[in-house]
């Protein structure tokens, strides 16, 4: 049988600045673990202000002084127009949650990245210091395997 890849869409504000990283993230979870196939894994913003433009250097330099790569990154935004290229969402935080709500989502099509960890936003660093960058990273790695098994397990007739 043909397999299909669940397209995924990891979902912030600006697309520059933890959506990325949770991309990257999850796609070398996805690699290692041998489920590529299983995956087409994308971000985006809910705003458009930076469409076009690569990561925040801020997360790209916090992400490459852990052995991940942003270079490649160009923002993108998700809007009613293009929703439904995506599958599956998974919101960075409540309000990301909510913008794609109101675009037409439905809550069985997607889930915040903190879901299983008691906390339910990874914060917003991109009017704070570096720290804030290197906590989002930590967030995000400890939830990536979390997120990418709860999906494998939703998709798994794939
Ligand atoms: P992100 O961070 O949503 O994690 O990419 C932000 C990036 C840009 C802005 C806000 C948050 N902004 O207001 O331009």
């Amino acid at each position: 049988m043909t397999q299909v890849a669940t397209r995924v869409l990891f979902v912030c504000l600006g697309n520059i600045c933890r959506s990325p990283q949770a991309e990257a993230l999850c796609q070398n979870y996805v690699d290692e673990q041998g489920l590529s196939h299983h995956f087409e894994l994308q971000s985006a913003g809910t705003g458009s202000w930076h469409i076009g433009k690569g990561a925040d250097p801020r997360s790209a330099q916090t992400a490459k002084s852990h052995g991940v790569d942003l270079s490649s990154h160009c923002a993108q935004q998700v809007n009613a127009n293009n929703i439904a290229q995506w599958d599956f969402f998974v919101a960075m935080d409540c309000c990301n949650y909510d913008e794609l709500t109101r675009m037409g989502v439905a809550p069985e099509h997607m889930i915040l990245m903190r879901f299983a960890d008691g906390e339910q936003d990874v914060p917003d660093p991109y009017y704070g210091g570096d720290q804030g960058f290197e906590n989002v990273f930590n967030i995000l790695e400890h939830n990536a395997g979390l997120v990418m098994q709860h999906l494998l397990k939703k998709y798994s007739s794939n």
